[in-house]
């Protein structure tokens, strides 16, 4: 496993790491959690990524114990949580001073942790002004409760107002974004943070290289395996955050479309031709990207991280035809229908 500079700081990452999201507390638990937890470590996996509002805060705690049972040493490993989504009332969410020091807290009790490495501001928080949060995340530093700060979706506009807060008042920058990014989400990565990068040593931290499991190929037009995250009640239809009614949205109609499953079909053949699952293409294809510090995997059971972290394995095989034939795929446009022609 290679570790990486998590942009310009000097905390080092593996380039493949783990989530709980979903899995945690929906699909497995403590016992479950500590054998993917172990498996991922023997792999030289080092960083852990959970938030407070995956399964309510139940992610946290299984994590928190699995580490505890496991008996690993602190200093070995990174691990982080995201602030945004922590409960009903109108103070338990955002990014107010008042939820990020509570939120915090919460979090670091159930992951029963006296700090974690970083901790992200899960969403950006048009109520809040950014000067309020810079604050917050200098404060829960300070504290000692997290060694560095980052953001997740947040937009490149807004990564820049919240570094312009942190020069003017000497305080510690966003030193991480966490995005989307894999071969069906690819623009804020490759486009709108291009100036980041440079400018402030932005790394990132990428979520979903399988896009939930779709970029495997076990998801076909109508099959959704009955052991896959689809299946599960609740992700059929999202839950984002704490609101139900408004913002739910159906997370496998929306990324089981004609359009994605033309794609995952057109990637299969470059995959079989270099002889590796399109798993393990999709998670290089991610992990190749310079500017990703870690490309964070998710999985349910012990041979998906086996096979996964082969990805690493990949990465050398990406040469620029293989490159040229994902493009062309990934870019290609579905067919018109003759009508329109
Ligand atoms: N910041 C954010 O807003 C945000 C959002 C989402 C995620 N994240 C972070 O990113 C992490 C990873 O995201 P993700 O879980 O969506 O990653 P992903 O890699 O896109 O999907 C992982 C899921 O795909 C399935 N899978 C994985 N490997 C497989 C294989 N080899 N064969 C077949 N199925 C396989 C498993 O689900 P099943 O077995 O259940 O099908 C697994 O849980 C999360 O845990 C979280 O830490 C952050």
């Amino acid at each position: 496993m290679q570790y990486n500079n998590l942009g310009k700081s000097g905390l080092k990452v593996s380039q493949l790491s783990y989530g709980a999201w979903v899995s945690f507390g929906n699909q497995l638990d403590v016992k479950e959690a500590k054998s993917l937890l172990q498996c991922c470590r023997d792999h030289g996996v080092n960083f852990f990524d959970n938030a407070e509002i995956y399964a309510n805060g139940r992610a946290e705690e299984i994590m928190g114990q699995a580490i505890r049972e496991l008996g690993w040493k602190r200093s070995d490993i990174v691990v982080s949580t995201k602030i945004f989504w922590g409960g009903q009332g109108p103070n338990d969410k955002g990014l107010s001073r008042k939820h990020i020091v509570e939120g915090t807290r919460a979090s670091l009790k159930r992951l029963d942790m006296e700090y974690v490495d970083v901790i992200y501001c899960h969403r950006p928080d048009s109520c809040t002004p950014i000067e309020e949060t810079v604050r917050a995340m200098n404060h829960v530093i300070d504290k000692g409760w997290a060694f560095y700060w980052g953001t997740s979706e947040w937009t490149s506009q807004q990564i820049t107002e919240a570094w312009s807060v942190a020069q003017r008042l000497d305080l510690v920058g966003p030193i991480v974004e966490q995005p989307e990014y894999n071969l069906l989400n690819r623009h804020k990565v490759e486009s709108e943070f291009l100036p980041l990068y440079s400018n402030y040593g932005i790394g990132l931290t990428t979520w979903s290289p399988l896009a939930s499991g779709v970029l495997t190929g076990k998801y076909k037009k109508g099959v959704i395996p009955p052991d896959s995250r689809f299946a599960l009640e609740n992700y059929k239809g999202h839950l984002i955050g704490f609101v139900v009614t408004t913002n739910i949205v159906n997370l496998a109609s929306r990324s089981l479309v004609d359009d994605v499953l033309r794609k995952v079909d057109g990637l299969k053949p470059i995959a079989d031709e270099l002889g590796v699952p399109l798993a393990q293409l999709s998670i290089a294809w991610c992990a190749a990207n310079p500017n990703v510090s870690s490309v964070i995997c998710g999985a349910t059971k012990e041979s998906q991280i086996q096979e996964n972290m082969k990805a690493i394995d990949v990465i050398p095989l990406l040469t620029p035809a293989v490159m040229e034939k994902i493009e062309a795929v990934v870019q290609s446009k579905p067919k018109r229908p003759d009508s329109y022609r």
